[in-house]
C-alpha cells in the first residue's frame, strides 16, 4: 500500500473555516500534519455579524488532537491580513511553508427583478473579490518559494445556474475564469489552481432538506478531493470537480464541430445562421477545446481563407464525414503563399545562417549574384495545412494533443527568391497506432502550372487511436537507420537564445515557442524550438558539408522529430555518406539527446563529378576490405585519406580506415594518418602505372599531407591496381 498523504511542515489558510466545508478541511489538514490558519469572521449566512468563537473553536480542535493551528478574525476582503497572520504565526513562506485556501459561504438569494445592488455587490465582493484579494496576497510568497495549492469553491449554481441566484452564480462562475487564467500563470512556478462545486449538507441546507439527506452529504465526504488537490504528489491544474456525498466527477468544456455560415464575397446574414442552426448547435464530433490557443488556432485558419478569398465550404465535406477512415482523400481548400526575398533571408536567419560565414552570404544578401532561397523554406508555403485539419470532420481533433510526428519535403525544383506559391492538401491516410492516431497529410506546393515541392506531414494525436484503423500505410514516407559506424562528418551550430523568436517569424505562430506560460502548460520549463527549425539546421548543414551550399543539388529530406530543443542549446548534425544519400541525425551537444532520428537527405548527383574514374578504384577497396579487411588492418593499422580534384577543385574525399575493428571505407573527410591529394586523372594514371608515383609527388601532382611514411603500406591496399 502506497504511504498516506502527509502535510508535515506545511502551511495552509483555510478561509471561512469556522464552520461547514471550511472546518472540515482545516480538521483534515490540521490531523495530516499541517499548520492550519483558521479564518472566519463568525458571520451569519446573510454576511452580517463577526464572532471570533467559530474559529477558536475549531483550532481548540485541532490543537486537542496534537495539531498545529491558529485562528484568524478577519474579512477575505483584508486578504493581507490573513497572510500575515500565517507569516507572523509560521514565519516560514519559504521553500517547505505552502498554503491552500477555501472560501466562505454567505447567501442572498433574490429572484433577479429584486436584486438590489446592496445584494449583488455584497455577493461579489465577499466571493469574488474576497477570493482575489486572499490570492493575490499570497501569491508572491508561492512563486517565491515556487509551490503554492489554490482552491477556488464555485458551485453547481455558478456552472448551471439557479433560480434567484444571480448575484451568487456570477460570482461563482467568476471564480472559476479567475482559477482558469491562475492555473496557467502559476504552473511554472508549480503553484497549482483547482476550482470543487461541492454538496454538502451545512447550517443552510440542513433548515431545506430531510435529515438522512444531510447526513448522505457530510462535508467530510468533500475534505478529501481538497487535500488531495492540495497535495504536492498532485498535479491537477485547472481542474473543476464536482464533489458530493463521496462521488466525485470532473467537468470540461464541449464545442460542437459547428460550421462557417459566412460565403464566398457575400455578407454573413442572421438567415444564414438560422439556416445553419441545427449543426451550429449539433454536438456530433464535438470536440473539447482545452485552451484559448485551440480556439485562436480556428480563427487563424478562417484569416488564412478571408486572405485567400476562399471559404471552407463545411456542409459539402461534412456529409461525406463518418469517421476517421472517411477523411482519407478530403482536401482542405487550396492555400496561398505570397512572399519576397524578405521571407527568404528571415527564414535563412531562422534556421542559424549568418554574415559571419562568408558561404552563407548568399542565403541573406538579396544583391548577391548567387541569391538563393534554402530548400528547406519549402515547408514554410504548406505549413498551415496542419492547422487546417481541424476543419476535417471526422477528425475531431484536439489540438492540444497534436504533436508533429516527421517530416518529409522534396524539391522538384529550386525555390524562387520570391513570387506567390499555391499549395494543396489532401489527407493521404489515417493510421490506428493504438496510444494514438497518425494522420500523414501531403501538401503539393505550386509555381503557376510547375510543380515546386511536396511535403509529407506526419502527426501523431495522442490518445486518438484505437478506432480499429490500419497501422501502416504504403503512403508513407519512412525514416532509414542509420549505417553502423561513425559519422563521416560532423558539424555543431549554437542556436541563439532567440531562435525560436526569430524562426516563428517565418508563419509558425505557435505560443509554445515564445509564452512561458504556455509552454509551462506543456510541461516544458520554458519555450521550445520549432521542430521545422531544427530541421532548417540539420538540412544546411548537410547542404553545406555535401553539397557545396548549391540549392540545386537538394532532392529529399526525412526526418522524425524525436526530443525537443530548447533555444541557446547547440545542435550537432552527424553525416554518413552513403552514394547520394545522407543519413543524418541530430543531438543537442550539451545533453547528447537525440531530436532528429531515422533521417536523411538525398542530393542529386554532382554533375561535375559524374562518373569519376577513381570512383571505380575505390569501389574495389571497398570490396577488397570487406573480404580481407581484418588482415589489412594488421598490416596498415592507420586511417588514409585522399582527396581526389578535378578541374583544381577537391570533388572527392575518401577515407579508408584500415585502424579500427574490421576496416572501412567511405567518402567524406575524416581525421587520417595521412592524406594524399591528387587530381582524377593523374590517380588513374599512377594507379594503372603510367605515372610513377615518386615523379607525381616531386613534381607536385600528388600531394601527401601527414605521416608520409604510411605510403608504403598503400601497396596492401591497392595491390594488382595501383604503384601508389
Ligand atoms: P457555511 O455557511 O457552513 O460556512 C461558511 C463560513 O464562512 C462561516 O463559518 C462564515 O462565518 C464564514 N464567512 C462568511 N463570510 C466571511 C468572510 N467575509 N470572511 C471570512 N469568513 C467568512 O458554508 P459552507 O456550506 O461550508 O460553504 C463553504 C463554501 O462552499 C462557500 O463558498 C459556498 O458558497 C460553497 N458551496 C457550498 C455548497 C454546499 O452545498 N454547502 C454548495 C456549493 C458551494
Amino acid at each position: 500500500m502506497s504511504a498516506p498523504l502527509s502535510f508535515d511542515g506545511r502551511v495552509v489558510l483555510v478561509t471561512g473555516a469556522g464552520g461547514g466545508l471550511g472546518r472540515e478541511y482545516a480538521l483534515a489538514f490540521g490531523q495530516r500534519g499541517a499548520a492550519v490558519i483558521v479564518n472566519d469572521l463568525g458571520g451569519d449566512i446573510k454576511g452580517g455579524g463577526r464572532s471570533s468563537a467559530a474559529a477558536d473553536k475549531v483550532v481548540e480542535e485541532i490543537r486537542a488532537k496534537g495539531g498545529k493551528a491558529v485562528a484568524n478574525y478577519d474579512s477575505v476582503e483584508d486578504g493581507e491580513k490573513l497572510i500575515q497572520t500565517a507569516l507572523d504565526a509560521f514565519g516560514r513562506i519559504g521553500a517547505v511553508s505552502r498554503k491552500v485556501l477555501a472560501l466562505k459561504k454567505i447567501l442572498r438569494d433574490r429572484s433577479f427583478a429584486r436584486t438590489s445592488d446592496a445584494d449583488w455587490d455584497l455577493i461579489q465582493r465577499v466571493h469574488l473579490r474576497g477570493s482575489f484579494l486572499v490570492t493575490r496576497a499570497a501569491w508572491n510568497h508561492m512563486k517565491n518559494q515556487k509551490f503554492g495549492r489554490i482552491i477556488m469553491t464555485s458551485s453547481a449554481a455558478g456552472i448551471y445556474g439557479n433560480f434567484g441566484q444571480a448575484n451568487y452564480s456570477a460570482a461563482k462562475l467568476g471564480l472559476l475564469g479567475l482559477s482558469n487564467t491562475l492555473a496557467i500563470e502559476g504552473q511554472k512556478y508549480s503553484i497549482h489552481c483547482n476550482t470543487i462545486a461541492p454538496t454538502a449538507g451545512s447550517r443552510l441546507t440542513e433548515t431545506v432538506m430531510p435529515p438522512d439527506l444531510v447526513q448522505s452529504l457530510r462535508a467530510e465526504y468533500v475534505a478529501p478531493l481538497v487535500l488531495w488537490l492540495c497535495h504536492e504528489a498532485c498535479q491537477e491544474n485547472g481542474g473543476l470537480f464536482e464533489v458530493g456525498a463521496g462521488w466525485i466527477g470532473k467537468l470540461r468544456w464541449e464545442r460542437s464541430l459547428g460550421r462557417t455560415v459566412r460565403q464566398k464575397n457575400k455578407s454573413m446574414t442572421p438567415e444564414a445562421v438560422r439556416d445553419a442552426w441545427n449543426e451550429i448547435c449539433d454536438f456530433t464530433d464535438a470536440s473539447k477545446p482545452a485552451s484559448i490557443q485551440v480556439i485562436l488556432m480556428f480563427r487563424y485558419l478562417q484569416d488564412i481563407n478571408t486572405k485567400e478569398k476562399l471559404v471552407l465550404s463545411c456542409s459539402c465535406i461534412r456529409c461525406c464525414c463518418v469517421g476517421q477512415s472517411s477523411a482519407v482523400g478530403q482536401t482542405l481548400p487550396e492555400m496561398s503563399f505570397s512572399y519576397t526575398h524578405m521571407n527568404c533571408i528571415l527564414y535563412a536567419l531562422g534556421v542559424g545562417m549568418s554574415s559571419r560565414e562568408p558561404d552563407q552570404l548568399k542565403f541573406l544578401y538579396e544583391g548577391h549574384e548567387d541569391f538563393s532561397c534554402l530548400p528547406t523554406f519549402g515547408v514554410i508555403p504548406a505549413q498551415s495545412a496542419m492547422t487546417g485539419l481541424g476543419s476535417i470532420p471526422g477528425l475531431n481533433i484536439d489540438f492540444t494533443r497534436l504533436l508533429h510526428g516527421e517530416q518529409y519535403l522534396e524539391m522538384f525544383r529550386a525555390l524562387p527568391t520570391s513570387g506567390t506559391l499555391t499549395s494543396r492538401a489532401t489527407v493521404a491516410d489515417v493510421l490506428d497506432k493504438g496510444s494514438g492516431m497518425v494522420i500523414l497529410l501531403d501538401v503539393h506546393t505550386y509555381s503557376g502550372r510547375e510543380l515546386v515541392c511536396y511535403n509529407q506531414f506526419s502527426v501523431f494525436v495522442v490518445g486518438a487511436g484505437g478506432f480499429g484503423g490500419k497501422r501502416k500505410s504504403q503512403k508513407a514516407v519512412v525514416t532509414a537507420p542509420l549505417p553502423d559506424r561513425a559519422p563521416d562528418a560532423v558539424i555543431v551550430d549554437q542556436t541563439s537564445r532567440d531562435q525560436a523568436a526569430l524562426y516563428r517569424l517565418s508563419g509558425d505562430w505557435n505560443p509554445l515557442h515564445i509564452d512561458p506560460s504556455f509552454a509551462a502548460m506543456g510541461g516544458f520549463e520554458s519555450p521550445i524550438l520549432h521542430g521545422l527549425c531544427s530541421f532548417g539546421f540539420a538540412a544546411r548543414h548537410v547542404l553545406k558539408q555535401y553539397a557545396a551550399n548549391d540549392v540545386s543539388r537538394f532532392k529529399s529530406i526525412k526526418v522524425r522529430f524525436a526530443k525537443p530543443v530548447y533555444p541557446g542549446q547547440s545542435l550537432q548534425t552527424e553525416m554518413w555518406k552513403e552514394a547520394n544519400r545522407i543519413h543524418l541525425q541530430c543531438k543537442v551537444k550539451e545533453t547528447g539527446d537525440v531530436v532528429l532520428s531515422g533521417a536523411y537527405i538525398d542530393l542529386h548527383a554532382d554533375a561535375s563529378t559524374d562518373g569519376l574514374q577513381s570512383d571505380l578504384v575505390f569501389a574495389e577497396i571497398g570490396r577488397r576490405i570487406r573480404d580481407a579487411g581484418h588482415e589489412l588492418v594488421k598490416k596498415v593499422n592507420a586511417v588514409l585519406g585522399w582527396e581526389i580534384s578535378k578541374d583544381g577543385r577537391t570533388v572527392r574525399e575518401w577515407t579508408v580506415d584500415l585502424k579500427t575493428g574490421r576496416g572501412s571505407l567511405h567518402t567524406g573527410a575524416s581525421e587520417a594518418d595521412v592524406i594524399f591529394s591528387v587530381s582524377d586523372e593523374d590517380f588513374m594514371e599512377v594507379v594503372t602505372g603510367k605515372l610513377n608515383p615518386q615523379k607525381a609527388f616531386f613534381s607536385g601532382k600528388l600531394k601527401v599531407k601527414g605521416n608520409i611514411m604510411l605510403s608504403q603500406k598503400l601497396e596492401a591496399v591497392l595491390k594488382d591496381y595501383a604503384k601508389l
